[in-house]
């Protein structure tokens, strides 16, 4: 297949461009992904035409029928039509194929539009449907960690505050901390979406256009909820890709957090966690090595999203309206990022569908140490002693047992009686780790019954 590489705007020039110009200039590489959506756009922007008697409707059904025909061409051979295009972008390379097609019709397609207008659009429709792909991923997450939380809602899970021990938790609740901050992901790409979900078209360059076009018509083909209201903002507006940005990026920081708890749990100090063989790797050289590849990725791609996101940020900063060549840097760091994070929600799912949690091995690690030790002045505090003076009795019995090397549960009585009078027997079965998670029963707290009550409200939000 031949395909002209003459410019679409090549009249006013009376020289060819210089080559390394239009290697410089060029977004085909990476915008060709977006050819279904720039067909199906300028099909509805045709229909339109037509309707609103700006071409005849033949003229519609050959441009549509021209379309349809590069929508199969690139289909069946992707690697070969993009190949021996020369054109400087997606929007270009169709239209110039259109027109070698169809011949003169062809040339009416971009009455009343302008690539700047066109480019949006199809970046808003690409993406339109990327965000619910997005949401469904992130659903699914967020129902594995609320299932793995009913199945753990009372599995004993030592909890860490500056990453030492702190205070016993069920693992159910750690569970359920994610799903809040999934939660939140889930309300702020549903708000993208809607910033997202309008029509551009019909913003021209920059001051709309003469032609009286029905802009709500193609909104309503093309399923945008609304149209832009400011044709200089339509076109220079990239507010809902930053939004975009930003939302993966946190969502990337949040499953950053989790990833990094994972390679934790899997060390050889920990063992809190067993990682399925299928989802693991192991060393070129130490044989003995099960490495946690999956979560050591998703903590490092994070760096790269805030990298798109403040490369995007940058990129908008200063420019003065309305559309400006500096935008087409727009597209890469959008598509790098929707695409590793959609392959992230999906292998973080199956990560945990796949990890063994094991209870035996996290209550002995939250049983060699001090970490009800709260929980003691707490016992002391609610026999009236305030709570300043019990910390205190206690980091001296804490100081007691380390020099000895014992654990509370190597006192006596008579030892407890020696820093308080008020310890009594009841002291060994409240500090028991399933009293003290039990104890905490507030709302929002970690004891078992709160979980199984925040898991009947995870389970009942409608998303
Ligand atoms: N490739 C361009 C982009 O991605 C399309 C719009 C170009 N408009 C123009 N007037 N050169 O932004």
């Amino acid at each position: 297949m031949t395909q002209d590489s003459k410019k679409l705007w090549s009249g006013r020039f009376k020289e060819a461009t210089a080559s390394l110009l239009d290697k410089f200039n060029s977004s085909l590489t990476f915008d060709k992904r977006l050819y279904k959506e720039d067909i199906t756009c300028s099909i509805a922007h045709a229909n339109m035409l037509a309707k609103c008697k700006i071409i005849s409707n033949e003229e519609t059904e050959e441009i549509v029928r021209g379309l349809n025909k590069i929508l199969t061409e690139i289909i069946e051979d992707e690697e070969g039509w993009f190949n021996t295009n020369k054109n400087e972008d997606i929007h270009s390379a169709i239209e110039t194929r259109l027109i070698n097609l169809i011949g003169e019709v062809g040339k009416k397609l971009h009455t009343g539009r302008s690539r700047n207008d066109q480019v949006i659009n199809d970046v808003r429709f690409w993406l339109k449907t990327e965000i619910k792909e997005i949401l469904s991923h992130l659903t699914i997450l967020r129902t594995t960690f609320i299932n793995l939380a009913r199945e753990h809602y009372k599995t004993i899970l030592p909890g860490y505050t500056h990453l030492q021990q702190a205070q016993p938790i069920t693992l159910g609740h750690y569970c359920l901390s994610y799903e809040q901050k999934l939660l939140r992901d889930i309300g702020r790409f549903s708000q993208n979406l809607k910033s997202t979900n309008v029509l551009a078209l019909g913003s021209g360059a920059l001051a709309g256009t003469s032609y009286s076009i029905d802009r709500e018509q193609v909104a309503s083909e093309l399923g945008f909820d609304r149209i832009s209201e400011n044709s200089i903002d339509a076109v220079s507006d990239r507010d809902f890709v930053a939004e975009c940005l930003f939302n993966i990026s946190l969502l990337s920081i949040h499953l950053s957090q989790w990833a990094e708890e994972m390679v934790l749990w899997n060390n050889d100090e920990l063992r809190f966690i067993i990682i399925a063989d299928a989802y693991a790797t192991g060393s070129s050289m130490m044989p003995q090595k099960k490495n946690p590849d999956i979560p050591e990725l998703i903590r490092g791609k994070a760096g790269r999203f805030l990298g798109n996101l403040v490369a995007m940020l940058t990129t908008l900063k200063g420019l003065p309206q309305a559309y400006n060549k500096d935008l087409q840097e727009d597209k890469e760091l959008i598509f790098d990022s929707v695409d590793n994070i959609k392959i992230i929600l999906q292998i973080a799912n199956e990560f945990l569908q796949n990890v063994t949690f094991d209870r035996n091995r996290m209550y002995e690690v939250a049983s060699n140490g001090f970490i009800n030790a709260t929980d003691v002045a707490d016992y002391l505090t609610h026999k009236g002693v305030p709570f300043r003076i019990a910390h205190e009795v206690v980091g001296q019995i804490v100081a007691y047992c380390i020099e000895r090397k014992r654990l509370f549960r190597d006192l006596s009585l008579s030892e407890w009686n020696s820093f308080h009078e008020l310890f009594g027997d009841d002291i060994v079965e409240r500090i028991r780790l399933e009293s003290c998670v039990e104890s905490k029963n507030v709302y929002g707290g970690t004891a078992p019954e709160e979980v199984v009550k925040a898991l009947y409200r995870a389970e009942a939000k409608e998303i």
